[in-house]
């Protein structure tokens, strides 16, 4: 199974994904939309090819996300992962790529998805909502943000006294677990 991973920032769900070297999945692609970002250090650790595409060198948003389509195509991508990517995919990335595109989501979905619910805010949300447990999504992106059917959740409860980057980071280790487990799965099932 040839992976892409669309990145933006830290990078840790990928470094979770490389370092767990699993059998069957082979990444060929990083893509991130941000210049700079650590993500980029991991994939260069791992010898893994990377390329920046910025919304500043396309003319619009919806060309930018066809480029990033046309990248996985090329390189001949089954499954691409979506691994702290921060922008809404345009209906361009959904007409250049065709194969399965999956994304990791801090919450149990439907609860806390959709606009504006990334990074600490969706830990605020769960928190600020009295949620006595929240979790990790693994779902398949589809045109409708969050929406996706789900492929895997696993649960992690809320501790009193905990604030938004405590529980931050509690889920952030369930989901190096769930997505390694998730992407194993996925490879075992289409060998
Ligand atoms: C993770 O919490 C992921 O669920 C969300 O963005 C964050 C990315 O973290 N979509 P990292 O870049 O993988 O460290």
């Amino acid at each position: 199974m040839r992976l892409g991973v669309l990145v933006s920032g830290r990078g840790s769900n990928l470094a979770a994904v490389l370092e767990a070297r699993i059998p069957g999945i082979e990444p060929v692609l990083v893509v991130s939309n941000r210049p700079g970002v650590p993500a980029l250090e991991v994939a260069a650790r791992h010898d893994v090819p990377a390329i920046v595409l910025r919304r500043a060198d396309h003319a619009d948003a919806g060309a930018r996300d066809r480029a990033i389509g046309e990248a996985l195509t090329s390189a001949r991508v089954d499954v691409a992962l979506l691994a702290g990517y921060d922008q809404v995919l345009r209906d361009g990335y959904f007409d250049a790529f065709a194969g399965r595109t999956i994304n990791i989501h801090p919450s149990l979905l439907p609860a806390h998805g959709g606009a504006g619910m990334v990074g600490l805010a969706v830990h605020r949300s769960v928190l600020e909502a009295g949620d006595p447990e929240t979790g990790v999504t693994i779902h398949e992106v589809t045109r409708d943000l969050d929406g996706g059917p789900v492929l895997a959740q696993a649960r992690v409860t809320v501790e009193a006294g905990d604030d938004p980057g405590s529980l931050a980071a509690r889920v952030l280790r369930e989901e190096h677990r769930l997505l390694v487990e998730t992407l194993r799965e996925l490879a075992a099932t289409r060998s």
